[in-house]
């Protein structure tokens, strides 16, 4: 399948490498190629630089993030929060009919840390896109997790762990169900249409604490029903 991932940062070069190795046709997505390219500087979280790390994947192909967008039959959202719905507006045309696997969260840095949530409670991220591109098919899913995990869950010790998913579309959601499978997920908890994305974004919160109280972003939660 081709599959574009939108974001040059820890999580979509997580998703591209995996969606690689898992024999997909992968591309990339910035928003300047060139500039993105010329960067020499690691990023806040002490990644290399996205060249350095291209040179080692260069068989991904690099693209704008419209080009990526219409590129794709399935089309990952690893954009910055803060960035990602007035990043995605302007593509709705080449997005329109795509299952787009929104994995942002909306944590606003710019009070310093630990970042707030810029929307909460009644509305989220998950939906502002959908409401922003309704002919796109947005699903949320794996954004309660750290990106080496999301790729790859079987990597924890106990992988009996739980990832969410949320979206309009049964179709939709049947597909990124498939691809969650195809990283490792068994434990896949549909919690219904696009509004349910308020909780997994409120979660970000308590991510954020105990990332802190355990010193490792590698935990996950298991919800235990009877
Ligand atoms: N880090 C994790 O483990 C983790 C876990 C769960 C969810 N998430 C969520 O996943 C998303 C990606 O996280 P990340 O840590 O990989 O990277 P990030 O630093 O949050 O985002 C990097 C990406 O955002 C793009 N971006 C920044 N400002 C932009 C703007 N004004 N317009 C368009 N694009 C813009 C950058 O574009 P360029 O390529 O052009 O620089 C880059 O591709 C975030 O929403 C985050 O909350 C992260």
């Amino acid at each position: 399948m081709k599959i574009s991932v939108l974001g040059t940062g820890m999580v979509g070069r997580a998703h591209a490498v995996r969606l690689l190795g898992l024999g997909h046709e992968v591309v990339v997505g910035t928003q300047d190629v060139d500039k993105t390219m010329a960067r020499t500087d690691k990023d806040a979280m002490g990644n290399e630089p996205f060249s350095v790390w291209h040179s080692e994947h260069s068989s991904l192909q690099v693209m704008t993030l419209a080009k990526a967008s219409e590129w794709g039959e399935i089309v990952v959202n690893a954009l910055s929060g803060y960035s990602a719905l007035t990043a995605l507006r302007p593509l709705s045309a080449q997005l329109s009919n795509k299952t787009l696997i929104d994995i942002s969260n909306p944590l606003d840095f710019t009070k310093g840390m630990p970042p707030t949530l810029s929307v909460s409670n009644t509305d989220s991220l998950g939906e502002q896109i959908q409401k922003a591109l309704p002919s796109v098919r947005v699903v949320k899913t794996l954004n309660t997790l750290n990106c080496d995990l999301q790729v790859n869950p079987k990597s924890l010790r106990n992988a009996d762990h739980d990832v969410f998913m949320s979206g309009n579309d049964a179709a939709a959601k049947a597909d990124v169900k498939e691809i969650l499978k195809s990283y490792g997920w068994t434990n896949i908890i549909d919690l219904g249409d696009i509004t349910t994305s308020r909780g997994t974004e409120m979660f970000l919160p308590l991510w954020l604490s105990l990332w802190g109280t355990l010193n490792s972003p590698s935990f996950n939660i298991k919800v235990i029903a009877d």
